[in-house]
C-alpha cells in the first residue's frame, strides 16, 4: 500500500470541525482588528526564499522542498513572510494602499526531521502588518496573537520578546558576542562552532545543554543598541504593560530568520516538546521590503502553527454542527419518489442524506442514529400508495405519516430554516 509522506498528515473528517473551528474564531479575531485576508501561492521561485531568509538560515540550508523544472527551481514555501511582501510588491499595493493589515492561513513546508509537534507539511495561521514602523504596531500585533490564544481556550503560555535592534545594532551584537564566545568555542556544540562564523546569533537559542551553560554566562548588555532602537523598545513595553498583556524579556530569543530587526517574539507552552516549544512566533522586519526592490518601509507580523496549538488544546473530537435529515426509502419505486424528495430538501437549504448501501431498516435506522439525524423520513409501499411520507422525530420518539407535499413546510418549521 502507498503510504502518505512521512511528517505529513491526512486530516480526516472527524478532525476537520475541529480545524474548521480553529479557523473561525481566527478570521472572527483578524476581522475584529481588520485585518483582510491574502491567499499567495503554494509555490514560488526558490530564491525569494534564499533572499528573505538569509543563506545561513536553517531553513534554507536544508529544509527547503525544491523543485526543477528547466533551468528554473521552484520552492514549496516553508513560510508565509516572504511571499506576502512578494505580493504586496508585485501588486503595487505599495502604492495604491502602503499600509496593509493582512492574514493568512494554509499549508508550509520544510523538509525537518518529523517528530511530536515538527512536520514536514504543517500549517500557519499567521498576519503581517506592512508600512509602518510605529512601535504601537508591535503592540497590536503581539495583543493580537494574545486574544487568538485566549480565543482558542488555549492558557498556560509565555510570551517572551527580545529587541534585535537595527542591521547596524545586529552587526554589533554579532561583533560583541564573536569577542565573548572567542575562548569559549571548544565548549560548544558543532553546530554552533560552524553558527560562529556564518551566523553568530543562533548561538544564543541553540538548545544543546552546553550551549545554554555557555550562554547562560555571558554578559549579554543593551550596550550595542542606536538610541532610537531602545526608544522603539521601550514603547513597546509600555504599550504591553498599558494592555496588561504578559511578558517576559529575553535577550537571548534571536530568531532564525535573517529578515528580523528589532522587536521579535515568541510564544513559548510547556505542553510542548521542549526543543519545539514555540506555539507561535514574529517579529518585525523592517528591511525586507526594500531588500525586495521596495520602498524603505516597516513591517511586522507573526505566525502561529496550528498543529502545535492543536497539541496544546486538546485534539478531542468537535461534534459536527450539521444533523442532517435521514430519507429511507424501501423499494424501487420508494427509491425513485426519494430521490426527488432528497433533491427537495436541499433545494430548500435543509442538509439531508439517504442510504446508497442497499441497508435494511433497522441498519439504516442505525446508520441515521449515528449521524446524530433529529429527523428521519420512510418512504415504503404504503407511503407511496397514500403519497406520504412517515416522518419520525428521533428526538421525541415519536411518528406520523404526512402528505408528502407537507413535509418540507414542516421540517422548515421545525428546523426553523
Ligand atoms: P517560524 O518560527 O519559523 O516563523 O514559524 C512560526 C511557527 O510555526 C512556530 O512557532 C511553530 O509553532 C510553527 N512551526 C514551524 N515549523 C514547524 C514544523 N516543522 N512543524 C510544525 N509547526 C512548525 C515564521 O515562519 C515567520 N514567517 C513568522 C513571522 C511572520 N514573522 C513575521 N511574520
Amino acid at each position: 500500500m502507498i503510504k502518505r509522506v512521512a511528517g505529513t498528515r491526512d486530516i480526516l473528517p472527524d478532525q476537520v470541525n475541529l480545524w474548521q473551528r480553529i479557523e473561525e474564531i481566527s478570521r472572527k479575531i483578524f476581522s475584529v482588528y481588520n485585518f483582510s485576508e491574502i491567499r499567495p501561492p503554494l509555490v514560488e521561485e526558490e530564491i525569494l526564499f534564499n533572499r528573505s531568509l538569509g543563506e545561513s538560515a536553517e531553513i534554507i540550508q536544508k529544509q527547503m522542498f525544491l523543485i526543477k523544472n528547466g533551468s528554473d527551481t521552484y520552492a514549496l514555501r516553508p513560510e508565509g513572510t516572504a511571499s506576502i511582501v512578494r505580493a504586496y510588491l508585485e501588486n503595487n499595493l505599495d502604492k495604491t494602499n502602503a499600509f496593509v493589515k493582512l492574514y493568512y492561513l494554509g499549508p508550509m513546508f520544510r523538509l525537518e526531521r518529523p517528530q511530536k509537534g515538527r512536520f514536514r507539511q504543517f500549517h500557519h495561521i499567521g498576519c503581517e502588518v506592512i508600512g509602518s514602523s510605529d512601535p504601537l504596531v508591535d503592540v497590536e500585533v503581539i495583543s493580537l496573537a494574545d486574544t487568538l490564544l485566549k480565543g482558542y481556550g488555549i492558557g498556560g503560555y509565555k510570551i517572551v520578546v527580545n529587541n534585535l535592534g537595527c542591521a547596524k545594532d545586529k552587526s554589533g551584537l554579532s561583533a560583541n558576542l564573536r569577542k565573548l564566545l572567542k575562548d569559549k568555542l571548544g565548549e560548544l556544540c558543532e553546530d554552533c562552532k560552524a553558527r560562529y562564523a556564518r551566523n553568530v546569533l543562533r548561538i544564543l537559542d541553540c538548545k544543546n545543554k552546553g550551549c545554554v551553560e555557555v550562554v547562560g554566562k555571558l554578559n549579554l548588555s543593551d550596550g550595542h543598541m542606536c538610541a532610537g532602537c531602545l526608544g522603539h523598545f521601550t514603547q513597546v513595553k509600555q504599550g504591553l504593560a498599558a494592555l496588561k498583556i504578559d511578558f517576559e524579556i529575553s535577550p537571548t530569543l534571536v530568531r532564525g530568520l535573517d529578515y528580523y530587526t528589532s522587536t521579535v517574539f515568541e510564544i513559548k507552552h510547556p505542553g510542548l516538546d521542549s526543543q519545539q516549544d514555540a506555539l507561535g512566533a514574529g517579529g518585525r522586519y523592517d528591511n525586507l521590503v526594500k531588500e525586495l526592490g521596495g520602498p524603505d518601509t516597516g513591517a511586522m507580523g507573526f505566525a502561529f502553527g496550528l498543529e502545535r496549538l492543536l497539541l496544546v488544546r486538546g485534539e478531542e473530537k468537535e461534534n459536527p454542527s450539521r444533523k442532517p435529515v435521514y430519507l429511507i426509502s424501501l423499494g424501487e419505486a420508494a427509491r425513485a419518489e426519494g430521490i426527488k424528495l432528497l433533491s427537495g430538501l436541499r433545494g430548500h437549504n435543509i442538509s439531508s442524506d439517504t442510504d446508497y448501501e442497499g441497508k435494511s431498516l433497522k441498519g439504516a435506522m442505525r446508520k441515521a442514529n449515528d449521524l446524530g439525524a433529529d429527523y428521519v423520513l420512510i418512504i415504503g409501499d404504503d407511503e407511496i400508495r397514500e403519497n406520504a411520507v412517515t416522518l419520525k422525530d428521533m428526538q421525541q420518539g415519536t411518528q406520523e405519516k404526512i402528505p408528502i407535499g407537507e413535509v418540507i413546510p414542516r421540517l422548515k418549521t421545525k428546523l426553523s430554516c
